[in-house]
């Protein structure tokens, strides 16, 4: 927190006249208000942004003749020795300055005099800070985007592995229908590509470059939009300076889709940390990842899914806090809006964390394959399969369910699976039942028998395994 005393000895209230804004003061900033409102510590990470923004805007004003060739050439290269200065650790922000952009300003004029005072016509912070934003973002996002592709290529690759690996598969956390493993990793591939897609569409949105909007209504001097938007990256300038400086829908967006994402990764580690138990044993995920208990001597704790569920509850946090901290806020810009950095900031950095960490870990985790096996065999998996068995010799959907209904009812009570039971069991059920139709029943069967688009035979795993490789490459360029 800034204003929580941790930055050290407490910094001198500068005379107002040092305030870029200190015109019209007559006396100082309360010093706790002065690190209260400070939000360096949050955006100083945007420096290269707000340098880049700069640049850019220089760089129009001077076109337009609204700024001399001269003062371009200082600006220009006073921002680049911040830049320099600021990544070999030679720049200290002050919370004196607020934030990021007057930090950055206030230190060019110091270097560069004058010219460095013309930085600021024709823009305001409310404009400079929506462009910093959506670039710092716009950049965090394509990472996002490599990581959860990267995530994607490493389940690929264990979906071909256990393309034939047999598990159970559950509905209601009970036993229902034999799976294979592929199949099931795939289905997170699915997840994380509509997550990336999800991204990439927020993306695409945000990629509109407010500068110019200046503080709510635009600017009285003839800029060129067009050029700093095409300098910055940006599709297009933006088309209304008061939605420009106020609009935070793509923090909302970018949140929606981080805290998506993060439930797709909580859901999978709920799966990881039920499979590696000790009433499971699927998996073992690898002692790099896992820690130990300091009382109990067996203990291998599946720690990064655990803390990967967990991460989910901030991510979303942040989504809501940003949501309610917009509801109700008038037009244009307002103060509150200076908490939108701290929850996208610290949502993006855990999600990339937690994509990270699953892309990492995820390679080296041993699947037992006999417990699932064996697993995928009891609990009567391949009881619709035995049901599928009937209706093909003719026997009504319902009556089917019926009488598998009451097999199962029979081997429970003799302890045995479906496809122990003998002739004389078959026909005191059913006439229809026949012992052949369960003698048949294996989970190898059940899973090969699902083959069609979708759905979890060893044959489809491999043709969406090699639809997904050629689909991640492309995606990968
Ligand atoms: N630090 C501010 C923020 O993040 C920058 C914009 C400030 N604008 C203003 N008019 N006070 O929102």
């Amino acid at each position: 927190m800034p204003y929580s005393g941790s930055r050290g000895p407490a910094q001198q209230v500068p005379d107002m006249s040092e305030k870029p804004w200190g015109g019209r003061f007559e006396s100082p900033t309360d010093k706790f208000v002065e690190a209260f409102n400070a939000s360096t510590d949050v955006d100083a990470r945007m420096y290269a942004e707000d340098i880049a923004g700069s640049k850019a805007h220089a760089a129009m004003l001077c076109a337009q003749g609204i700024l001399s060739a001269d003062d371009l050439h200082a600006i220009k290269s006073g921002l680049d020795e911040i830049l320099a200065d600021i990544e070999n650790g030679d720049f200290e922000f002050t919370i004196a300055l607020e934030d990021v952009h007057m930090n950055i300003e206030s230190r060019l004029t110091q270097k560069i005099g004058d010219a460095g005072k013309r930085l600021h016509t024709a823009r305001s912070r409310n404009d400079q800070v929506a462009t910093d934003t959506r670039l710092y973002l716009r950049s965090r996002t394509d990472t996002m985007i490599k990581r959860i592709r990267h995530l994607q290529s490493v389940l690929v690759e264990l979906a071909e592995t256990h393309a034939d690996t047999i598990m159970p598969g559950f509905t209601h956390l009970q036993t229902a229908q034999p799976v294979t493993l592929g199949h099931h990793l795939l289905a997170y591939v699915e997840m994380f590509d509509r997550d990336a897609g999800r991204f990439s569409d927020a993306r695409g949105r945000m990629n509109h470059c407010p500068l110019g909007s200046a503080a709510l209504a635009g600017t009285t001097f003839n800029i060129d939009r067009f050029q700093t938007a095409a300098a910055l990256g940006f599709e297009t300038p933006t088309r209304n300076s008061l939605d420009s400086v106020s609009d935070r829908d793509f923090i909302m967006e970018l949140l929606a889709a981080a805290s998506i994402s993060a439930i797709h990764l909580s859901r999978f580690s709920e799966e990881l940390i039920l499979w590696m138990s000790a009433q499971f044993r699927f998996v073992d995920l690898p002692d790099a990842f896992c820690t130990g208990s300091s009382i109990m001597p067996q203990k291998k704790n599946p720690d990064m899914p655990e803390l990967v569920r967990g991460k989910s509850g901030r991510i979303i946090g942040g989504l809501v806090a940003i949501l309610v901290t917009m509801k109700g806020l008038p037009l244009a810009y307002n103060k509150d809006m200076q908490e939108d950095k701290t929850a996208i900031f610290d949502a993006f950095d855990n999600l990339e964390g937690c994509l990270r960490v699953f892309g990492d870990m995820l390679p080296g985790m041993q699947v037992n394959r006999e417990i699932m096996h064996a697993a995928a065999s009891s609990g009567f998996a391949t009881a619709t399969d035995l049901a599928d068995a009937l209706v093909r010799a003719g026997v009504p959907f319902r009556d089917a369910h019926e009488i598998v209904g009451k097999s199962v009812g029979y081997c429970i009570k003799a302890d045995i699976e479906l496809h122990a039971m003998d002739a004389a069991a078959c026909s005191a059920i059913d006439a229809r039942l026949s012992v052949d139709m369960v003698r048949d029943l294996s989970v190898e069967t059940c899973v090969a028998a699902r083959n069609h688009i979708g759905g979890t035979a060893p044959e489809q795993v491999r043709k969406q395994v090699a639809f997904w490789q050629k689909n991640l490459e492309s995606k990968h360029d």
